[in-house]
This record gives C-alpha cells, sequence and structure tokens, in this order.
C-alpha cells in the first residue's frame, strides 16, 4: 500500500512542538506500517518491494544493518529480531564506520540501509559502494523515493508519515516494526513454525493500543521527569533486548535535554561503570518481564547499594528500584517497541522545563546530508 502524505500532517494540530505531536501519533503511525501487509492465511507478512524471492531468501548467510544515530539503534534491535525470528546471524553496524573500514564485502549478506530521510549521506555513501562491490542492499526508509530508496535494490518503507522534529520519535518506533515484519517474513520462509508465527501476528496487532496506553500516561511520566531533572548526568542500562532500547532513550535525553546520559549493557557496570553511581547519577533501568528479569534485579541491587537512584521501566513494579513507569507486555521479542516510548516522553519533558529549543536542537540538523 502507498500512503500519500497530506499538506495537514505538518500542521501542528494543538500540539505545542512537532516532537509531542510526533509522540502523540505513534499508535497511527504503527497500525500504518502494518496495514494490508499480514497474511493469516500463511501466518507471515507481505512486503510488496522487497525484491527478493522465497530461494534467495534461503540463500541468506548473514544480514548487515547500517544506518546512523537513532536509525543505527532501530536497527540493532532489528538485528536482533531477524537472530531470534529467522535464525540468520545478523548485526548493525554504524554507516559511518563500516564506509571507512574497508569491510569484507561477502556475496552471500545481505544489507539493508536504514534511513528516516532517506538522504543521510553515511549511509547513502555505504550503500553505493555496496553496489559497486556487487552486494544486494535493501533500504529500510522513511521518505518515499529519497535517494536512499532509489539507490537500494529494494526494500521496505516504514510508513510513519512526516517528521519534522530533529529529534526522531516516530519513526524509530515503526522502523523497529518494520524490522519485526522483515524478520517474520524471513523466518516464515526459513523455520520459524506456523504457530510462533502466529503469535507474534497477534502481538503486533496489540502494538497500537499498547502504545495508546503508554501515552495515557503522560501525566505521571512528567512528573517523573521532574524529579529527575536535577541530574547532572544519567546512566541508562538495559540487557540483550533492552539494550538498545537504553542507547535510544539515552541519544534522546542528551539530544533534547542537553543532560550528560551514558548508556550501558547492564552487564557491563561491574566492569567500570559502577564507579560512576552516587545519588547525583539516576539510572534508568529497561527491565522486560523476560528471561533476564532475575539478572536485571540484581544489577539494579547493585546500584541500590551504592546508593544509585533508579528509575525502571517494566512490566510490572520493581521494588529495587525508587520509581517504575509500567507499560503493558507483549511477546518478549516484541517488548522493545514499547519500552523505548515513555522514556521519549521522558526526554520531551524533561526538556521542556529546562526551556530548551525542543524541535531543533542546538548544532543539529535533521538530515545530515554532509560528510
Ligand atoms: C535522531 O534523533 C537524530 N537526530 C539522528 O541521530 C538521526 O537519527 C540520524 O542523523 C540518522 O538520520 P536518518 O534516519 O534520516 O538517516
Amino acid at each position: 500500500t502507498t500512503v500519500e502524505w497530506e499538506a495537514e500532517s505538518y500542521d501542528m494540530g494543538g500540539h505545542d512542538t512537532y516532537m509531542h505531536k510526533e509522540i502523540s501519533e505513534q499508535a497511527d503511525a504503527v497500525d500504518r506500517v502494518l496495514r494490508g501487509r499480514i497474511d493469516d492465511r500463511f501466518s507471515t507478512v507481505h512486503l510488496g518491494g522487497l525484491n527478493l524471492d522465497a530461494r534467495e531468501a534461503r540463500g541468506v548467510r548473514r544480514i548487515k544493518i547500517l544506518g546512523c544515530g537513532t536509525s543505527y539503534h532501530a536497527g540493532q534491535i532489528g538485528a536482533q529480531l531477524i537472530e531470534e525470528l529467522a535464525r540468520i546471524p545478523a548485526d548493525a553496524e554504524p554507516a559511518s564506520e563500516f564506509r571507512y573500514r574497508n569491510p569484507v564485502v561477502d556475496p552471500d549478506t545481505l544489507y539493508v540501509a536504514v534511513s528516516q530521510s532517506g538522504e543521510t549521506y553515511d549511509v547513502l555513501a555505504a550503500v553505493q559502494e555496496l553496489k559497486r562491490k556487487g552486494a544486494r542492499v535493501l533500504g529500510v526508509v522513511n521518505v518515499v523515493g529519497s535517494a536512499i530508496a532509489r539507490e537500494a535494490d529494494g526494500g521496505t518503507y516504514v510508513h510513519a508519515g512526516p517528521e519534522v522534529c530533529v529529534v526522531s520519535t516516530k519513526c524509530f518506533t515503526n522502523t523497529v516494526v518494520a524490522f519485526a515484519l522483515l524478520a517474520l517474513h524471513l523466518g516464515r520462509i526459513r523455520d520459524l513454525s506456523v504457530a510462533d508465527g502466529k503469535r507474534i501476528i497477534e502481538g503486533l496487532r496489540k502494538l497500537p493500543a499498547q502504545i495508546t496506553e503508554i501515552l495515557e500516561n503522560e501525566d505521571e511520566i512528567k512528573k517523573l521527569a521532574a524529579e529527575y531533572a536535577d541530574a547532572k548526568s544519567m546512566m541508562f542500562i538495559g540487557r540483550v533486548r533492552g539494550y538498545p532500547v537504553a542507547r535510544e532513550a539515552s541519544l534522546k535525553l542528551k539530544e533534547v535535554s542537553y543532560i550528560h546520559a551514558e548508556a550501558y549493557p547492564a552487564s557491563e557496570l561491574k566492569h567500570g561503570p559502577l564507579a560512576l553511581i552516587e545519588p547525583a547519577m539516576p539510572t534508568v533501568a529497561i527491565v522486560p518481564d523476560d528471561e533476564l528479569l532475575e539478572k536485571n534485579r540484581a544489577a539494579m541491587e547493585e546500584i541500590k547499594a551504592r546508593s544509585g537512584r533508579i528509575l525502571a521501566v517494566a512490566h510490572q513494579v520493581q521494588e529495587k528500584a525508587d520509581h517504575t513507569i509500567v507499560v503493558p507486555k507483549n511477546e518478549n521479542e516484541l517488548d522493545p517497541i514499547l519500552m523505548g516510548i515513555p522514556l521519549q516522553l521522558f526526554a520531551y519533558h524533561t526538556a521542556l522545563a529546562m526551556g530548551r529549543d525542543i524541535d531543533k536542537p542546538r548544532n543539529l540538523a535533521k538530515s545530515v546530508t554532509v560528510e
């Protein structure tokens, strides 16, 4: 399906910033990326523009995802989804690093370029270099007809609609959903069972209502933002599925509020960053109710033992945390799609209280079309 962007999508629609408007639009945006794509008969999805037939998809030995900033973080979650659902080894790398390190370009690897604008120069240059070497490159792109979309061999649009705020929010969420669709599609061509395909489809269908539920909690998140606004620096932690969520949430806070933030895998704390923990450095912990729940609780205990304050994003109230933002539970694989959304609001309200220029943070541009 093609979704035309209408002039009214640029209207502020009663919001004081585009960031707030775009955060608020996420249930509809996710609905749009799912629309017309689910195939209940075979418990899979159709992605019309991939240009990759079933035989070719079976031949893919590895997937390499390239993007910058928020798109790179979405790609990290995408790589995990592909490994979990399709069992194809996958990883994400900043496009700029990839293109400057003389990478080994392998004919059995499928490359995926991720970009909201479709114009980011480092991503475009990586795509052009890959194509020159004969690699197959797909695009996961928001802006229809953009340079990266045109250059790629095929791909999927993420249908987030226009994103005006320099700080990406709804496009991140939609990009991760697009990756879930790609992972499900590849999985069902390979070894993902009908039952698991069904389970993931049911999870995907729940997303828009669950996003609405999270956004209804805005007043509470605003209060929490005020509670932590005195922090000079914040630590964001997560494990496996939660780690890219932590990285993205830390980037959001930095970009829009200018508060320094670090993101670490929770398991790495004891290898150094624990030295930073003290009352003035609060931690945001991503704590999904999955196989790693107990491990995450242990990490929170270590932080408490050093008098650190903790704000958890979790599926149930966490006793070790000072505060918990409770988010609705989905399938384990899809939880990362939802867990970052309250932290977009957290960054927004922190920045608002500090009087920041929310839609145009200092030193940043919406699309970076230079090296
Ligand atoms: C997101 O909040 C950032 N402003 C930035 O990291 C952005 O995601 C990056 O520049 C990539 O842009 P793109 O998705 O348009 O390629």
